[in-house]
């Protein structure tokens, strides 16, 4: 699984409800297709969820449920390391450390930290706030090169590399920087009922947010209830969000380009743009969900997957948790 040559590629999903489309196209397709070209490791940031509060046996399930869904998307646990976080130890002892080298003016600045934390009021705990300290143990801990994410982790992203940056310097060679690696097409899908927010699994409204194991009438339901404009014509531009969003979802799921695009759809309406995004992303999906509903009913297989992959995780972790306690001075 790990070779000398080949660059290593990281990262990691909250298992905190169903798979988006914007996990999808913004993430998982992109892992699935750097499979070949490098050292993956991929893993559920099950600890990561437990910012915001979960119910027990949802979240069980949900993990699970996320586990059996990215295999489906064609994530191959025989060349790829697929671990949950929670069953490697490191991660957390890491976080730990990273903690006392990160700012709290740094984490000030997240906007993930202050958008949370307008959404839930009630519950702005410390974790919420040093969430990025374990996204960094998660990603060093590896030596990884690259960091295939969507654009809202960016600046998840840089912080990691500041830290790792700043911990060299104090303690020299222990990290590598890494990058982060973010899609051409889909690196930013909007929530279809306010596209000026990305789509997100908590959207309050359902009908803005597309699962990858909703049934075909309901993701059909959904583009076709998707807000738009008056304008009434398929053209990319300013102050048209929600068709700016359509025709990036199609174009993500199809590989039409913008021009194309609005070529094929000149003299049609909405209605009919609407349709067809909605039946392109029920075929992209299906595949998938067909091969999830098989790997979800074989749990002891599931089971034997993730174990295997979480003791070599701890191996590799392991190596650099320890280089980074004995530089800081602990006693080995
Ligand atoms: P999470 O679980 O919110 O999202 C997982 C991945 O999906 C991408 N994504 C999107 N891309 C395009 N459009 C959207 N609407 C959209 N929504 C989500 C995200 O950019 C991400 O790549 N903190 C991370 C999880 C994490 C992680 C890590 C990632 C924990 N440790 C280490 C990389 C490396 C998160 O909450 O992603």
């Amino acid at each position: 699984m790990e070779t000398e040559k080949k660059k290593t590629a990281l990262s990691l999903i909250q298992p905190s409800g169903t798979i988006t489309l914007g996990n999808y196209l913004g993430a998982i397709r992109n892992w699935v297709a750097m499979q070949e070209e490098f050292n993956c490791i991929f893993a559920l940031a099950d600890l990561h969820t437990i910012t915001v509060r979960q119910e027990p046996a949802q979240m069980r399930k949900n993990i699970l449920d996320a586990y059996a869904s990215i295999m489906a998307c064609g994530i191959d646990v025989e060349k790829t390391l697929f671990f949950i976080q929670s069953h490697v130890t490191t991660h957390a002892q890491m976080a730990w450390i990273l903690n006392c080298y990160t700012q709290f003016g740094e984490l000030s600045r997240m906007t993930q930290f202050k958008d949370k934390s307008q959404k839930h009021a009630d519950n702005i705990n410390a974790g919420l706030f040093t969430y990025p300290a374990l996204m960094a143990a998660d990603i060093l801990l590896y030596q990884a090169d690259l960091v295939p994410v969507g654009a809202d982790q960016v600046q998840h992203l840089e912080l990691t590399r500041d830290i790792a940056t700043r911990f060299n310097g104090l303690y020299p060679n222990v990290f590598k920087i890494p990058e982060a690696y973010v899609p051409k097409t889909g690196a930013r899908v909007m929530s279809l009922q306010d596209p000026t927010r990305k789509m997100s699994k908590s959207d309050e409204n359902v009908n803005g947010c597309v699962h990858l194991l909703d049934p075909p009438e309901v993701i059909m339901k959904k583009f076709k209830r998707a807000v738009t404009d008056s304008e009434a014509v398929v053209r990319y531009g300013e102050g048209k969000d929600g068709i700016n969003n359509l025709i990036d979802i199609y174009g993500a799921v199809t590989g039409l380009t913008r021009e194309q695009i609005e070529k094929d759809f000149d003299g049609k309406g909405y209605g009919d743009f609407k349709t067809a995004v909605g039946e392109a992303v029920v075929e992209a999906l299906r595949p998938i969900k067909e091969e999830y509903e098989k790997l979800r009913a074989d749990k002891a297989y599931l089971e034997s997957c993730y174990r295997k992959a979480d003791e070599i995780a701890q191996r590799i972790s392991q190596r650099t948790l320890s280089k980074a306690m004995k530089k800081i001075g602990f006693v080995q």
